[in-house]
């Protein structure tokens, strides 16, 4: 039987340096948009935990997209093998499916929401902008265009009320950040 501390263990040790760390913020963001909605608590903190295990180097494929590659390890390898109801499986894989921006399908379920839009949040504001450097490449102008790229993407797809307020205010400190790192290096990134 596998527990949420042994998934916990797992994304520590193949997460590479940012896959853990991600978790925390992305679920300390579910709690706090999803705090008005009524919906399965535990299967969202299995689905944050899996939902870019896909990404990491021990379970990546070329090819494959990384949500798809997450639902797969998480429906073939980890699921089967939690006390988890068949019911929360379901809620965890639609949840981990749909979760990426750049997915235009509708997602209906609560957990699905709080998911993919407390994702979203974590491209937004000063961490958004630390992560796309700590991506690379060592090419600033390609990670500042990566940066507008993804935000002009993602500004017009929350619809949870407090994930939007939250998403205003990043979106204003990423302004004024993106702004400070344009004067300083005059454009010449
Ligand atoms: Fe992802
Ligand atoms: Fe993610």
């Amino acid at each position: 039987m596998l527990t949420l501390a042994d998934v916990e263990r797992m994304t520590r040790e193949d997460g590479e340096g940012w896959g853990y760390a991600h978790v925390c913020r992305v679920l300390k963001l579910t709690s706090i948009i999803g705090v008005d909605l009524d919906y399965d608590r535990e299967a969202v903190v299995w689905a944050v935990h899996l939902h870019d295990w896909g990404a990491f180097p021990r379970h990546r494929q070329p090819g494959i997209d990384h949500a798809l590659r997450s639902r797969q390890i998480a429906e073939q390898d980890i699921l089967p093998q939690a006390a988890l109801t068949a019911h929360q499986a379901a809620l965890i894989l639609e949840a981990i499916e749909k979760h990426d921006y750049r997915d235009e399908r509708p997602v209906t379920m609560p957990e699905a929401l709080v998911l993919r839009e407390a994702d979203f949040l974590d491209f937004l504001g000063v961490i958004g902008i630390v992560r796309e450097f700590a991506w690379g490449p060592n090419n600033l102008q390609v990670c500042y265009e990566r940066i507008l790229a993804r935000r002009e993407i993602i500004q017009a797809r929350f619809t949870l009320p407090i994930a939007q307020q939250i998403a205003t205010q990043r979106l204003e400190t990423m302004q004024w950040a993106l702004e400070r790192l344009f004067e300083e290096s005059r454009g010449d990134l």
